[in-house]
């Protein structure tokens, strides 16, 4: 992306922003499918969940690698073929292992021997992999170095074979799981994925995948070499060989831009006071990961030489030694108002961005060519509290104060404490107001099912519903946006009363 692009959407929607090329993403979707022909290639959503990148691996003709129920919504949400999804992670829940059965999910990687007890007696179209812990060094950071023996990844392998016997007695078994981390940069690893799925494709039969997980370093991981090995063992043994990259698609396709609000010199370090840090971009303050970082537009900029003593730090706006993007991060003469782009950003970066501090999370945006299109908004500070406010919409204010009165009279204690000051003038006490809803007008509502919302027409700030009792009795609730003390906006009741048919 040229400087003047990234000029202009800094432009139009400020700092701190994701920017993401698409064209890069297709390019290195090239690569990859040159690399490993035949491979079926299942992007690993974690890397990035954004509906426009998702959509775009869904025309680039990729299946999916997802592990949670989010992930799972996003993926379906963003069209990728429920058949084309392989559902790994090694925390299943049944409301998960539930969604997954009804939507046809096709290959589940199991990660544990819970996991199968949860999909045992499931009907449905899912095959499953029954994902090895080969237990060796993939050489690469700790807290990314899924294939050691101390990780807390897949199944050892005498575990693994009894796993998969149980998987194979119901013919589901299509074969094996082996993901050895993220960026792996040597190919060696390939030759140790093999060696450790041999012994597993020799015992079973009849398997048709092998699934080499993801991991390919950014920026330029030897494809060819990691492919050859895995491809070998795949036509060796006439399976499917199944690849889940994530950040090889897509962190070179991202730059974060932030802009350089104050410039502190004196000490020992210079110290660069960014609008973006820890909570927009968590891989340098959690993994000491180093991104390449630049001054967009400027020639001025010389590259520092760290042994000629100008050791600068790119750090973050929050209160937090962590809070940095780069140490020593090699500009010198930068001034306030600096536009910083911080490279390697598409992978993992807004997908561990975090509200911490109540920061708002950056504004995404993707250019196509030279399109530029905001593909999700900067958060605002009703976005950092909107969980706590359940009252947001109407609907929701309507059906949670519904919930309530069906709850019986803890409902109506709950109801009275969160509408105390309105209610107070009109019900008095909270005795007063048990009072009132045990008298036989509202009494249909209170403690007896949850009623059923009939139809909403909202105004303005103000709105009408129509709302049936469990007994079959009929309410219009009239409901007003409010502020209540520091929430600004939300709904509540300010009317209720019995809708008597043909009376006035
Ligand atoms: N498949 C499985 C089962 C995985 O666990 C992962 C990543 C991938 C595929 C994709 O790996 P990739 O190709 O993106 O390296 N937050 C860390 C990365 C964690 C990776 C977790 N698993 C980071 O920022 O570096």
């Amino acid at each position: 992306m040229t400087d003047e692009l990234l000029r202009r959407v800094a432009a139009e929607h400020g700092t701190p922003t994701y920017v993401y090329d698409l064209g890069s993403v297709t390019r290195r979707h090239a690569a990859l499918a040159a690399a490993f022909p035949g491979a079926d290639i299942r992007y690993a959503v974690k890397a990035n969940a954004l509906g426009a990148i998702l959509r775009h691996a869904v025309r680039l003709g990729m299946g999916a690698e997802a592990l949670t129920a989010g992930e799972l919504e996003r993926v379906l949400r963003a069209g990728f073929p429920p058949d084309r999804v392989v559902l790994g992670g090694p925390g299943h829940t049944p409301a998960l292992v539930e969604r997954a059965v009804e939507v046809g999910i096709g290959l589940v990687s199991l990660d544990s021997r819970g996991a199968w007890e949860l999909w045992r007696d499931t009907r449905g179209p899912a095959r499953f992999v029954v994902r090895l812990n080969p237990g060796f060094d993939p050489h690469t950071h700790e807290h990314l170095a899924t294939a050691a023996a101390y990780s807390k990844f897949g199944l050892p392998i005498a575990e693994a074979v009894a796993v998969a016997d149980e998987v194979a007695a119901s013919g589901r078994l299509a074969g094996f799981h082996v993901h050895a981390g993220s960026m792996l940069s040597d190919p060696e690893v390939a030759h140790l994925i093999t060696a450790a799925l041999e012994p597993l494709y020799q015992r079973f039969d009849g398997l048709d995948v092998v699934d080499f997980g993801g991991g390919y370093a950014v920026p330029d991981a030897p494809l060819t070499a990691f492919a050859e090995p895995l491809l070998a063992f795949a036509r060796r043994f006439g399976v499917t060989p199944l690849i889940e990259p994530g950040r090889y698609l897509v962190a070179e396709a991202g730059v974060l831009l932030t802009t350089v609000l104050h410039v502190k010199r004196g000490g020992p370090v210079e110290h660069l006071v960014a609008d973006a840090g820890m909570a927009d971009l968590l891989r340098p303050a959690l993994y000491g990961a180093r991104h390449p970082v630049r001054v967009v537009g400027s020639e001025s900029v010389r590259e520092a030489d760290p042994a000629a003593g100008d050791p600068v730090d790119l750090d973050g706006p929050l209160c937090e030694n962590a809070d940095r993007l780069g140490r020593d991060v090699g500009l010198v003469d930068v001034a306030p108002g600096a536009l910083v782009a911080v490279g390697q950003a598409g992978a993992y970066g807004y997908a561990m961005a975090s509200n911490y501090a109540s920061s708002m999370r950056p504004a995404q945006v993707v250019v196509d060519g030279d399109t530029i299109t905001l593909a999700a908004r900067r958060e605002e500070p009703s976005d950092v509290w909107r969980l706590e406010d359940p009252d947001a919409t109407p609907e929701q204010a309507l059906d949670a104060a519904l919930a309530r009165f069906a709850r019986g009279t803890s409902g109506l204690d709950a109801v009275y404490d969160l509408f105390a000051e309105q209610l107070r003038a009109k019900v008095g006490s909270l005795e007063d107001m048990r009072r009132t809803f045990g008298n036989e007008l509202y009494s249909p509502l209170v403690g007896s099912g949850t009623p059923v919302t009939l139809g909403m027409q909202v105004r303005g700030d103000v709105a009408r519903a129509e709302v049936r009792a469990t007994d079959g009795s009929v309410y219009l609730v009239s409901l007003a946006r409010r502020d209540h003390g520091h929430q600004a906006g939300s709904w509540t009741i300010t009317a209720l009363a019995r809708d008597v048919p043909g009376g006035s």
